[in-house]
């Protein structure tokens, strides 16, 4: 890890689960790290400024772009993008729910979309310092790769669009003579407010999945996420999938 010491990270969807904890495991293995998010009271803090919190609502590219000027005066550079920030609406895609087109809109804003714009201008930031051992993380989803029953088929395909965008932005890296990795990590069922923000108004059901069997911890992601950053140059690690023991399928 000693080559990130210092560098300057983004994560994305920051105050809560799996990119509060990114935020904490980065900032103590040394790296500067920037968290946006819309809650931005709750992006974790530390005493050393380690952490800078700047409010951003994804599905806005004003918000995106606003960001990254305020990444590019702060610090001037970017090292490393976690596209993180991700949501899943319980809602069919028969659904005749009056505002069920909008929900599905919101997932493809935030799941797709804001990870496009995100990972475009990390790309032109790293680029402007000539950053050329940059690294780009997708956080997936198993829902990529398989597709279960009785789940929101429009959040698992966001999910396959994200397998299809990790490749797509690994060619177009490659094909411009960047050596700039990207990589996608793609956990089962973590335990953080997921499904709590997909049912909230059903608590219990929220409570019951996580209750079915041992969830991984957002720790285990961050541990993924070390994993990558770790890989010598010679190495571009693609996809790390990994499930709970007990998860099937
Ligand atoms: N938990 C799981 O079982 C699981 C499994 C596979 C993959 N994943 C993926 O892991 C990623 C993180 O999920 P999580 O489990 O940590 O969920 P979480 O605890 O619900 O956190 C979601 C984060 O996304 C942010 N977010 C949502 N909409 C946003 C918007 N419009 N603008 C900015 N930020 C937004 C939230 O911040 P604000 O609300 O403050 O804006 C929050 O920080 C997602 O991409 C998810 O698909 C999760």
């Amino acid at each position: 890890m000693d080559r990130w010491e210092g560098r300057v990270a983004l994560v994305t969807g920051a105050s809560a689960g799996i990119g509060a904890q990114m935020c904490r495991t980065l900032a103590t293995h040394g790296m500067q790290v920037v968290g946006c998010a819309r809650e931005v009271d709750r992006i974790p803090k530390t005493d050393d400024g380690s952490i800078i919190a700047i409010k951003c609502d994804l599905t806005s590219e004003e918000d995106i772009n606003s960001l990254f000027s305020d990444i590019r005066e702060r610090f001037g550079r970017l090292d490393l993008c976690i596209n993180n920030a991700g949501l899943s609406h319980d809602v069919s895609l028969l659904s005749t729910q009056e505002n069920a087109t909008q929900k599905w809109k919101n997932m493809v804003d935030v799941n797709v979309l804001a990870l496009c714009i995100c990972t475009r201008e990390a790309v032109k930031l790293m680029k402007e310092n000539n950053i050329d051992d940059g690294q780009i993380i997708h956080i997936s989803s198993m829902s990529g790769h398989r597709i279960p029953e009785q789940t929101s088929y429009m959040y698992v395909a966001t999910k396959c669009m994200v397998k299809s965008l990790t490749e797509g932005h690994r060619r177009e890296l490659r094909a411009d003579g960047s050596k700039i990795k990207v990589a996608s990590i793609s956990p089962g069922l973590v335990e953080t407010e997921f499904e709590y923000r997909c049912f909230p108004d059903d608590p219990n059901t929220a409570r019951s999945i996580y209750e079915s069997y041992q969830c991984l911890r957002t720790e285990d992601i961050a541990n993924a996420v070390l994993y990558v950053l770790r890989a010598p140059p010679n190495v571009d690690i693609h996809d790390v999938l990994l499930r709970p023991t007990g998860q099937n399928p």
